[in-house]
């Protein structure tokens, strides 16, 4: 079988355990790929340290009904993402399901790890409902819970630490016998010298091995994660331009396929590296000649599933399937250090791995990539003996980016609009550019709108190469960020920088409803930016929504850097609108908030609560139970980030 394409053919997790015989099963719930990856980085040490026999799995690859049968010599290891409001992600949410019906696990051993965000309210909600679940179910613990702090930035700091309190229970608890880490490939490398990148069947960066077969009809879908529309971009529109970064409004042409969504909803749009990053690795590695050479994959594990189809050129991955542009953990510098040219070079790269302290300084904080470190750390010598493998196996698969959608679908119904910060920050002689960034930064805006620069971002040949002219792989993602059902709800809506994105949004669609003579309650917006002439969006827009919406539509602004003295923030505007805002409340008015998490998000909801708690004379404490119940009558919604 080839390595790609489901690792069995059965969902039931016990006969593939058993008929792969292995006695440790990682289990994820990714939203993003981090927690997939996690598992895979666990696997591989527990494979190489401990001899043990792992496999890594997709929850939604089986069913669960008979979790409870499960051999105690099975251990279970549950490496869990929270999602949005304390949610699971989307690939775990039957297991949960089957998780709180069952009543007894107790042949079960598990461990759990949460990833989470201490900037959301429902910090880690998933981990450690896992953890309670499981022990409730009396399951038995064989390892500490560990949870990892995406909000902090320390989530591969708190991975390696709760890796090392795992590590120590097998050895000391359950006596396990540790050996030196290396690298156990998954899967074997076979280059194909028969084919060409010009071969039909060979993958080149599609999004889909269907793209591959051009008669089958791709315009239908469903679309998702694993089989996106790819979507001519009809219109650029610059919105600012600073000398940091600049701001464009894009325009998604959907009519041509089956691709629905709502106002509020998010764009996911695939990526790919930038040439600049995959000139860098291609030096890190010595891979000059081997990027149109074509591979396969062989399973050595058969539970392993590769992140793309195979047969495909190392240039193909390079560019659409592997995150070589992110940051890297010092985990990711302790694996590969086994394979450094020199034992001088394993020195340094383990010195650097084992300090956290310069790591985080000199790596993290300066944003070096993958290749820049290993270049740094071997003085610019390729690390050419690394396998190809190990970059497969190592780095994390590139995923979708999501984009709140700026346009409405009942006003628009064959267009998706995204308003993205094109951002590239120069550190040293580095240009750091996101994975989108880089291919919406380069589209070169000339005053005829179809006169886009093509967004060649496939290198496919001949006739495949055109299919992908001026289009970007996407899919819709559902959110729960919509208006009210009722179009006279009256709305504030709080949305500083492209957080406006999905309020305006919003606001077409009321504009669209008064239009055709629908009734629409009050809209109030809360904009947020640095200068009014510098990074104003759609700043005429506005002013057009206002002639047609009259009195039924309110605009304030708060300009941060205009007085130099004073940061003037959309919470500002709203306290010193505290009156007004606390009527429209009693009117039933809901509040819609986008943009920052970190901090904007936070402090919005403590000035409504300053509000609440000022025009109704009742204590800060009691205003932030009542927000805390707006919030769970979906009265007040976050689309935040
Ligand atoms: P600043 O960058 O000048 O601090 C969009 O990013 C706008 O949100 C900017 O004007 C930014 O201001 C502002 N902003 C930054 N922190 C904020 C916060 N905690 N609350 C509200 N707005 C904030």
């Amino acid at each position: 079988t080839p390595a790609s394409g489901g690792a069995t053919n059965t969902r039931d997790i016990l006969q593939t355990l058993h008929h792969h015989d292995k006695n440790v099963l990682l289990l994820y719930g990714s939203q993003t790929g981090t927690a997939e990856d996690f598992s895979h980085k666990m696997a591989r040490e527990l494979t190489s340290r401990f001899d043990l026999k792992c496999m890594v799995a997709d929850f939604a690859d089986y069913d669960w009904d008979n979790l409870k049968d499960i051999s105690s010599d099975v251990l279970v290891f549950f490496v869990m993402a929270t999602y949005g409001e304390g949610e699971p992600t989307d690939n775990a949410i039957e297991f949960f399901d089957y998780l709180e019906t069952e009543d007894d696990l107790s042949s079960l051993r598990y461990c759990v790890f949460g990833l989470g965000n201490s900037t959301y309210e429902f910090f880690n909600a998933i981990g450690r409902k896992t953890r309670d679940l499981l022990t409730e179910k009396q399951a038995e613990s064989f390892a500490p819970y560990g949870e990892g702090d995406d909000g902090l930035g320390t989530l591969d700091e708190d991975f390696l630490a709760w890796k090392d309190g795992v590590f120590e229970s097998l050895r000391n608890n359950l006596h396990f016998e540790e050996q030196e880490l290396k690298f156990q490939p998954r899967i074997k490398l076979e280059v194909r010298d028969d084919l060409t990148a010009e071969d039909e069947t060979v993958a080149l960066g599609e999004p889909n091995k269907r793209y591959l077969n051009s008669d089958e009809d791709l315009t239908k879908g469903p679309f998702d994660n694993t089989h996106p529309y790819v979507a001519p971009i009809v219109n650029v529109k610059e919105l600012f331009k600073s000398e940091e970064r600049h701001c464009v409004h894009v325009d998604f042409d959907i009519s041509g396929s089956n691709l629905k969504y709502t106002t509020g909803d998010h764009l996911a749009i695939w990526p790919s590296n930038s040439n600049e990053n995959i000139e860098k690795f291609v030096e890190a590695f010595g891979l000059k000649d081997k990027l149109d050479e074509v591979f396969d994959l062989k399973r050595l594990d058969q539970t392993y599933v590769a992140p793309f189809p195979t047969p495909i050129t190392f240039g193909a991955v390079l560019r659409h399937h592997l995150e070589i542009s992110g940051p890297i953990s010092r985990q990711l510098l302790l694996s590969i250090a086994e394979f450094a040219l020199t034992d001088e070079v394993k020195k340094s790269i383990m010195a650097l791995a084992n300090n956290k302290a310069k790591f985080a300084e000199e790596i993290t904080a300066k944003k070096y990539n993958f290749a820049d470190v290993l270049l740094k750390i071997s003085n610019g010598q390729p690390w050419t003996k690394v396998p190809f493998e190990f970059i497969i196996e190592n780095l994390q698969h590139l995923t979708p980016r999501y984009y709140s959608i700026s346009s409405s679908s009942s006003k628009e119904k064959n267009t998706i609009s995204v308003t993205a910060v094109v951002e590239a920050e120069q550190i040293e002689d580095r240009l750091i550019t996101g994975v989108v960034t880089n291919l919406l930064k380069d589209i070169d805006i000339v005053k005829n709108k179809r006169d886009v620069k093509p967004l060649v971002t496939y290198n496919l040949s001949g006739p495949r190469n055109k299919f992908f002219e001026f289009k970007l792989p996407v899919h819709v993602r559902r959110s729960t960020f919509k208006l009210p059902t009722s179009s006279t709800t009256p709305i504030i809506m709080i949305g500083p920088g492209t957080g406006v994105a999905p309020l305006r949004g919003f606001i077409r669609e009321r504009v669209q409803q008064f239009e055709n003579g629908v009734n629409v309650g009050k809209s109030v917006l809360f904009y947020g930016c640095r200068n009014r002439e510098q990074d104003y969006l759609y700043k005429d827009e506005w002013v057009q929504y206002g002639e047609v919406l009259g009195d039924k539509f309110e605009l304030f602004t708060a300009f941060s850097r205009e007085d130099p003295n004073k940061k003037v923030y959309v919470q500002h505007k709203l306290l010193e609108n505290s009156a007004k805002i606390n009527q429209m409340l009693l009117d039933g008015a809901m509040i819609y908030v986008c943009g920052d998490a970190a901090h904007m998000a936070r402090d919005v909801q403590a000035a409504f609560a300053k509000i609440i708690s000022d025009e109704r004379d009742i204590s800060v404490e009691k205003a932030g139970v009542l927000i805390r119940s707006l919030k769970v009558q979906n009265r007040y919604q976050e689309d935040v980030w």
